[in-house]
């Protein structure tokens, strides 16, 4: 998963509660969620399932009644993180005690999953731990922690969960806006030697077909146009079609595009072995799946990819990626890289940059090897020296911030469609993306908000494009 998305607590939904939770006092939860687009689904669904217990959602932790952090364990800084905000939080709290007002804290997320009560014995601010898998039991939950006992629920039962996720009102969709996330697949079994995912996620779960068109559904009729499948290991995802045929994602790809209303499709994200022939004919024949396809390779050298446990050769990259441009030439490529990894000599880091000037990406994210507790990798010997990491994380990103500014400028002068998904930052206009995610800024009225329009790019940064209206 990427992990440079990070949004806080929806916005006041006052409107939303006053329907879901009537019988109950009004309560305010504000969430803040850290890390990857898994997170950031999962603290909607947080918010959902406490809408039945009375509590709206708040952007001002201030205001809270409960404060939830949904936390990321993927590298050490994002795990850190989640001290220096109990910190903050702990000033609040006390703040509102002086007053008389409680609030709750709960950590939630994969820092939760992973260290578990540790979290309270550093933080005993912390009134709940939850670990990924039991959000829908946090009002239960939440209930056993306000007699004053500390409560931490780790559990792994994934199934439970998928059947338990709550239903967001139809008001609560709309207030989300015009795109929206569906986790179709959870955890991993790949066992990459740096990543914590396998640990903190567990082991690969698919989500049945009939959840997954209903919940998408039910997400067309509320209003929502693009619709993003989430998975640690997303094409990893199967399930029993109706047809009773085993279906891949390909097959499942094929099933939501005809789905009235859902206009555009996206998945993320991917790992390059799981790329299977129906996935790749999804790709030339569904109008609806989009040109973009975020699939980290993480290194160019063939050494680091098998230290890694990644089990594909840098060729079998190449020749991946040449099947995909065969079916679909306008294909926009991401992936992650990481610079640093145990043993990653100067050639081992040129062969990176080599794979990346062959491939070609229209975007990228890049990261420091970090050794992660409890990985293989954090054991090795040959650690890189940060000063290296430091230089190498640099460079590369030199190196992938041209070409995403490349990619970008090809775009000027050629005419494109536009989901409008958000108002503009100036009076006027609107914000919107691209096929190739890329946010565009056009002068357009506010009723084009939520609609597909044709844009002409008349300007491009290496972070954004603007244009006007056909
Ligand atoms: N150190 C640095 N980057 C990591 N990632 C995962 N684990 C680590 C780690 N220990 C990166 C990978 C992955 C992305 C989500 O985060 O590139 O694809
Ligand atoms: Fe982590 Fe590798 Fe699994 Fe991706 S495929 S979640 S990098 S172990």
């Amino acid at each position: 998963m990427d992990t440079n998305s990070n949004k806080t607590g929806e916005g006041a939904a006052e409107d939303v509660a006053i329907a879901v939770g009537a019988d109950k006092p009004q309560r305010k939860v504000f969430v803040k969620t850290y890390g990857c687009q898994m997170n950031v689904y999962d603290s909607d669904r947080m918010t959902d399932a406490l809408a039945s217990d009375g509590y709206v959602a708040t952007d001002t932790m201030e205001d809270a009644d409960l404060v939830i952090l949904n936390t990321c364990h993927i590298r050490e800084k994002a795990s850190e993180k989640v001290y220096s905000e109990l910190g903050r939080v702990r000033k609040v709290k006390e703040e509102k005690a002086k007053t008389g007002k409680q609030m709750m804290v709960s950590v939630a997320g994969c820092v939760a999953q992973a260290e578990g009560d540790e979290i309270s014995r550093r933080a005993p601010i912390v009134d709940l731990v939850v670990g990924p898998q039991s959000y829908h039991r946090l009002p239960e939950l939440l209930h056993r922690a306000s007699n004053g006992s500390r409560v931490v629920e780790t559990e792994f039962d994934i199934q439970d969960k998928f059947k338990h996720l709550a239903t967001p009102s139809k008001e609560a969709v709309r207030k989300r806006g015009v795109t929206a996330f569906v986790t179709v697949q959870e955890g991993c079994d790949k066992f990459c030697t740096f990543c914590v995912v396998p640990y903190t996620r567990g082991a690969e779960v698919s989500r049945r077909v009939e959840q997954i068109v209903s919940e998408t559904e039910r997400l067309a009729a509320a209003g929502v146009r693009e619709v993003t499948l989430l998975g640690q290991n997303v094409n990893a995802w199967h399930g029993t079609g109706p047809d009773g045929r085993e279906w891949g994602l390909g097959e499942l790809l094929f099933r939501l595009a005809k789905i009235d209303g859902i206009e555009r499709l996206r998945y993320t994200t991917s790992h390059p072995r799981d790329m299977d022939d129906a996935l790749i004919a999804a790709h030339r024949d569904l109008d609806s799946l989009m040109p973009y396809l975020h699939l980290p390779v993480q290194s160019g050298s063939d050494s680091i990819l098998a230290a890694m446990n990644r089990k594909h050769t840098r060729d079998e990259y190449f020749r991946l990626v040449d099947r995909i441009r065969n079916v679909r030439p306008d294909i926009a490529l991401s992936g992650d890289f990481i610079v640093g990894f145990p043993g990653e000599t100067d050639q081992d880091f040129e062969d990176t940059l080599d794979l990346i000037r062959r491939v070609t990406y229209g975007s990228a994210f890049s990261f420091k090897y970090s050794p992660r507790p409890g990985t293989p990798g954090a054991s090795m010997d040959e650690q890189v020296e940060e000063a290296v990491k430091t230089e190498r994380l640099a460079r590369l990103q030199a190196l992938l911030m041209e070409q995403q500014e490349s990619f970008n400028k090809s775009l000027v002068g050629q005419k494109i469609d536009v989901l409008f998904e958000k108002l503009g930052r100036m009076e006027g206009q609107l914000a919107g993306r691209s096929a190739w995610l890329q946010p565009v800024h056009v002068d357009a009225p506010e009723e084009l908000y939520g609609e597909i329009a044709t844009v002409e790019i008349l300007k491009a940064t290496a972070s954004s494009l603007q244009g006007r209206l056909i």
